[in-house]
């Protein structure tokens, strides 16, 4: 089912293309050609990444800190430099250090790195490491507060979809584009109002620009428009943020969104979501680009999408979404144990980024209580292989597990509640023919954060 305006958002995109020659990307090649099969296990893990923090809404903007947690797999010491090119106090920021390991470091990095409403900045932050690590932002500040996972330069795309949460005026939904090689063409295909660089864009418009290496654009909307479904198309290699500066539940304050997209190429056509309790509601989008993308729901039946088009609902527990061809699903964190919270973004993992192991640090103290942030790991794993994944080495059982199976599905769904305050884990799965799925969450007072631990 599709209605005249949503086909035409399809024909904008292709045409743009054929307009615009000299663009070395192609919607229409990318229809045609047939999506990779379940990758080797995950993408998120690598040597070199290109992140960037997006606006937070400014009220309070003074107790803003900004940290990258860099978690090294190597069985020897990792050596790590992160940089960036903007220069806060006449000096650009540089820190180099070593992880043990199997080990992990938090930095924290100057507030001013933050891309603050539409600009164009040197703010892209750069992340070398001799050997894989994963890499988490998380962007604290008072009562608005969120974290993301960094996807490496080598599994970054020419093709995203944005998706945010839904928009709450007078803040913005906003997204932004980071070069990783000089002189990048980026195409911009909307769903929603914004102004950029002195003209303004209604949704259904496409427009261009350039970036640099660790060059950064971030576009806001105009508030209260939803940029969801907004097409991004380069023809090298970019970075691609998408969230809101701040945005609510219903009755919940407002909080910031952050995720950095997973690119097209590597979406996947099955997604198993997850909370603790059947009672937990969470809200969901799942976003399509490939034409007559069939995507079936628990509770919603099939759905038929087009190019930009996305699937909003509440869905309870855990549950499998399987779709004709690949999308992205971005959960909002809603309601935990009938206690509603502020949201927070994460990409759901697909079984396509299953992996064996994650390792996470929980947040230091934060919040206005000061006593620390609930913590949450979600982790959806094959039930006859449930008994071989292990929390930093020991078994999972206890009291602060709720297991329960993934309705519909062969899959296990066990929410582990872990200690406030920092903490290191590790999960693993040590049954090598089957690949699970960890997510790492937490709330306290007016506050929330989330991010797949892998991708
Ligand atoms: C839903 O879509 C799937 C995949 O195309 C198909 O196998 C199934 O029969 C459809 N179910 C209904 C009720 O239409
Ligand atoms: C957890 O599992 C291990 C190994 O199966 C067992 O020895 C231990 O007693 C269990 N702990 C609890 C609290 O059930």
């Amino acid at each position: 089912m599709t209605n005249p305006k949503k086909i035409h958002l399809f024909w904008l995109v292709v045409s743009m293309v054929i307009a615009f020659p000299e663009m070395p990307v192609s919607a229409v090649d990318l229809q045609i050609g047939t999506p990779a099969g379940p990758q080797c296990f995950g993408i998120s893990r690598g040597q070199h990444f290109v992140l960037g923090f997006s606006d937070n809404h400014d009220s309070r903007s003074e107790t803003r800190e900004l940290t990258i947690l860099v978690v090294a797999f190597s069985n020897r010491q990792t050596s790590v430099t992160i940089s960036s090119k903007y220069e806060v106090a006449g000096r650009p920021f540089l820190e180099s250090f070593v992880i043990g390991a199997g080990g992990f470091r938090r930095t924290v990095l100057p507030a001013e790195l933050v891309m603050e409403g539409t600009e164009r900045s040197l703010k892209g932050i750069e992340i070398s490491a001799s050997s894989d690590v994963s890499a988490y932002g998380l962007m604290y500040q008072d009562f608005t507060t969120d974290g993301f996972l960094g996807i490496p330069t080598n599994n970054l795309g020419t093709q995203y979809v944005l998706v945010t949460g839904p928009p709450l005026s007078p803040w913005r939904s906003q997204f932004s584009v980071i070069g990783t090689e000089d002189s990048t063409l980026v195409q911009v295909t909307l769903r929603g109002r914004v102004t950029f660089e002195g003209e303004d864009y209604d949704a259904g418009d496409a427009f261009r620009f350039r970036v640099d290496q660790l060059e950064a654009v971030q576009i806001q909307g105009a508030p209260g428009q939803d940029l969801t479904g907004s097409i991004v198309q380069t023809n090298k290699p970019v970075a691609v943020f998408s969230g809101n500066e701040c945005a609510n539940n219903p009755r919940s304050t407002c909080d910031t969104l952050t995720e950095q997209l997973v690119p097209i190429k590597s979406w996947g056509k099955k997604h198993i979501y997850t909370s603790a309790r059947s009672t937990d509601r969470n809200n969901y989008r799942i976003v399509a680009y490939f034409t007559e993308t069939i995507v079936t729901i628990p509770g919603f039946g099939n759905r038929s999408l087009d190019t930009g088009e996305f699937w909003e609902g509440d869905l309870y527990g855990s549950g499998s979404v399987s779709s004709t061809e690949p999308t992205l699903m971005m959960q909002q964190l809603v309601n935990i144990n009938g206690e509603q919270l502020d949201p927070s973004l994460i990409q759901v993992p697909a079984v396509e980024h299953f992996g064996f192991i994650f390792g996470f640090t929980t947040p230091p103290y934060f919040g206005e209580s000061s006593e620390g942030v609930f913590n949450f790991i979600g982790i959806i794993v094959k039930t006859n292989a449930r008994q071989t994944v292990f929390l930093n080495g020991s078994p999972i059982n206890g009291t602060n597990v709720i297991e329960s199976n993934v309705p519909n599905t062969d899959y296990t769904s066990l929410t582990v509640q872990l200690p406030k305050g920092e903490g290191f884990y590790f999960v693993e799965q040590t049954d090598s023919q089957n690949p699970l799925s960890v997510i790492v969450y937490g709330y306290e007072n007016d506050e929330s954060y989330g991010y797949a631990a892998g991708l």
